[in-house]
């Protein structure tokens, strides 16, 4: 997990692959969602009170009772909670905190993400499956989460920690009718997004942005976001913003304790992933349809990232981009969303580059 440079510009990816479907293995996928276990959980969700019997689930899926058996089991692999056996029938303890689009699905009604829900077990990186989708056309609003990533990538080709079931690994498709230099902007409102989403679940946290889009949390990093896009030199033709946030790790390996944190750790208890979510999603959509909708977006987004940021103004920073550094004080974003430092040949506007407070 790394801080990097923020926007990068990709070539079109030209493979003729499917659209995976929802809740199933793409070309992509290193280990398929099977959609039997999505309509399983509906099922017992829908009949939470009472113990479904083998047979019923058999029948709902086209399947039969020993083929229920072991889907069963796979999900209390995933870690979802049902009680019972193919002799009693199955019954859910409690819902399971899987982000399914079973799940999630009828949290995002009205947003541009409603019925564009995508979900994998095991995935190299979702947002190398959302650029192939949207490459392939996937409509704007596509979301593709993985459970898991085992190729997980930061900015800057640094790599992003994904452990299974933890953290929130989300990639979502967007198609604005913007030039690339606005980019930036959605990739500051993408912050902001996030910081709303914890804000909203838990009041009493109140993460730092640092520019262009961490998100913090005692200085440490509590989600970051690696934005790609496919652009022609006036218009983008398709943007994927990839959030990775970091939810219920207990703890991080030694080479990663210093910079980064979760959510349990900052609050002592568990965080439902699945709300987060859904609230991450709603406030997405939310910026979204503010920058894309309203000639004053882009003043407000710019304005309330500053607010929200102790990085933005004021503080003694250096950056290192391509061997070369820039040491100075931050004097605000630029009208494009670029954070400006006073140095001592003058103000600079910083393009790109991991942003360091000064010892
Ligand atoms: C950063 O370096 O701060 C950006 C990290 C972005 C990680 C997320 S996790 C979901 C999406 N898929 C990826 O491979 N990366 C982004």
């Amino acid at each position: 997990m790394q801080h990097n440079p923020c926007i990068r510009k990709t070539v079109p990816i030209r493979a003729a692959r499917p659209l995976p479907a929802k809740s199933t293995p793409g070309a992509h996928s290193q280990q398929a969602t099977d959609v039997r276990l999505g309509h399983i959980v509906r099922l017992l969700m829908k009949h939470a009170t009472v113990v479904v019997s083998g047979t019923k689930i058999a029948q709902e899926i086209s399947s039969n009772r020993s083929e229920v058996w072991r889907l069963i089991q796979q999900l209390r692999g995933l870690g979802v909670d049902v009680a019972g056996h193919p002799a009693t029938g199955y019954q859910l303890k409690s819902v399971p905190d899987l982000l399914l689009p079973e799940i999630l699905g009828p949290l995002l009604r009205g947003t541009i993400f409603d019925s564009k829900v995508h979900h994998f077990y095991k995935i190299g990186s979702t947002n190398t499956v959302a650029m192939a989708a949207a490459a392939e056309n996937a409509p704007e609003g596509s979301v593709f989460l993985a459970e898991e990533q085992t190729a997980g990538r930061g900015r800057g080709a640094h790599s992003w920690d994904s452990a299974r079931s933890t953290g929130i690994y989300c990639s979502v498709v967007l198609r604005p009718a913007l030039p690339p230099s606005n980019v930036l902007v959605m990739a500051l409102a993408a912050a902001l997004a996030v910081h709303a989403a914890i804000e909203q679940v838990d009041a009493r946290v109140h993460p730092d942005l640092k520019w262009p889009n961490d998100v913090l949390i005692t200085g440490k990093k509590v989600c970051g976001i690696l934005t790609e896009m496919n652009a022609e030199a006036t218009r983008v033709r398709y943007l994927v913003v990839g959030i990775g946030i970091n939810v219920n790790q207990p703890s991080f390996p030694e080479e990663l304790e210093n910079q980064a944190i979760s959510l349990r750790m900052v609050t002592g208890s568990e965080w439902s992933r699945v709300e987060l979510t859904a609230a991450l999603l709603k406030s997405l959509d939310h910026e979204y349809r503010l920058l894309i909708e309203q000639k004053e977006a882009r003043q407000s987004i710019l304005r309330r990232f500053a607010e929200r940021s102790s990085w933005v103004r004021e503080k003694k920073v250096h950056i290192e981009e391509n061997g070369s550094r820039i040491e100075g004080t931050t004097e605000g974003l630029d009208e494009s969303g670029f954070l400006q430092v006073r140095t001592a040949e003058g103000v600079q506007r910083i393009f790109s580059g991991t942003v360091r407070e000064m010892n």
